[in-house]
């Protein structure tokens, strides 16, 4: 008998495998489950079998009907979806072609160009945990760097991260020294929204650690940096700043090529862009991630590079680039 129905069952697969039609599947939904089926047939037998062999075929049959059942009206579903569908083949087609957004082409540039000097592409999590944003940042609980940066909490104890700099620690913990990386990553603040401050904004990380690093490094860095992106001298000035990650810490500015340094919205008519902080890798970050900082110390930078796409693109509001306006984004085609 069990011969039998496995003949049943591989002819019924191969006949609902093979049927386009929805009416042909209700006929051999009857052929094979019907009351005239085969295996109603073979069904009528188990009254004369033991009570053994009835709960074992018993459950075979009903096991064998549930099979098939679900197989046709699987399939029923897949032949309806696939229903030829009648169209004018003479209308004609507009296809329009995608293009990178201008914080896409500019995170790819800066990276391309960090890669030619040698650092490495490392990339870390959107959500990330209190201890890589801020603790292991030399920025404990209580800092008062942490109302710098207006975080997102989540109900879950993680944190949207507010920049790029946890991939700092990710990398010094992964690779230890001497390492050359960059971190190009989405970040996000609870910020008001206005002409240059976004919720969302892109970030590239960088970092150099290795023995007798020093800011003249981290300044010439910059300047070939910001040459290469802007393909031309921008004047840049360099202003002391405070991070609890970096000693001492910098800010870069540059001037602002919207309005030729004269002053507009997005330089807050100041003339000049803040795009790049910096500073020497604090002490207690190395030691943090493992890293002898009597051996070895280092540079990072965190390139503001949705300003960086503001300045090379002259576009004068950031909402702009969040907002999907394709009026906008369509100038940055590329093929
Ligand atoms: N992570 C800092 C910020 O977003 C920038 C920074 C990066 C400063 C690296 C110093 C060194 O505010």
């Amino acid at each position: 008998m069990q011969e039998e129905l496995k003949k049943i069952v591989s002819n019924a697969i191969n006949e609902i495998k093979e049927a386009k039609k929805e009416n042909d599947l209700l006929n051999i939904k009857s052929k094979y489950l019907g009351k005239k089926s085969k295996l109603a047939e073979l069904m009528s037998n188990l009254k004369s079998m033991s009570i053994e062999e009835k709960k074992k075929y018993g459950s075979l049959f009903n096991k064998i009907k549930k099979d098939l059942e679900s197989k046709v009206n699987e399939r029923i579903t897949e032949v309806n979806v696939t229903k030829d569908i009648d169209f004018d083949d003479t209308l004609p087609v507009e296809a329009k072609l995608g293009s990178l957004h201008p914080v896409t082409i500019v995170a790819k540039e800066v990276t391309d160009i960090l890669k030619r000097m040698g650092f490495s592409v490392v990339s870390g999590p959107e959500m990330e945990e209190e201890y890589f944003n801020f603790v292991a940042l030399n920025i404990p609980d209580d800092h008062p760097a942490r109302d710098m940066q207006d975080t997102y909490y989540l109900d879950n104890g993680k944190l949207l991260r507010t920049h790029t700099s946890p991939n700092q620690v990710h990398a010094m913990q992964k690779y230890g020294a001497p390492i050359r990386m960059c971190a190009p990553g989405r970040c996000f603040r609870n910020e008001d929204l206005d002409a240059s401050h976004e919720n969302t904004f892109f970030q590239v990380e960088g970092m150099v650690i290795d023995k007798n690093i020093s800011i003249g490094n981290l300044m010439y860095t910059m300047k070939e940096l910001l040459s290469a992106i802007f393909e031309r001298d921008v004047d840049v000035r360099v202003r002391p700043g405070f991070f609890p990650f970096v000693e001492p810490g910098v800010e870069i500015d540059c001037s602002c090529l919207i309005c030729g340094g004269k002053g507009c919205p997005t330089c807050k008519n100041s003339g000049w862009i803040e795009l790049c902080p910096g500073g020497m890798i604090h002490p207690n970050v190395l030691k943090e991630s493992g890293i002898d900082p009597e051996v070895y110390n280092g540079f990072a930078f965190g390139l503001g590079i949705t300003r960086l796409a503001m300045m090379k693109y002259k576009i004068d509001d950031i909402r702009v680039l969040n907002s999907g306006d394709l009026r906008v984004l369509d100038k940055f085609n590329v093929e």
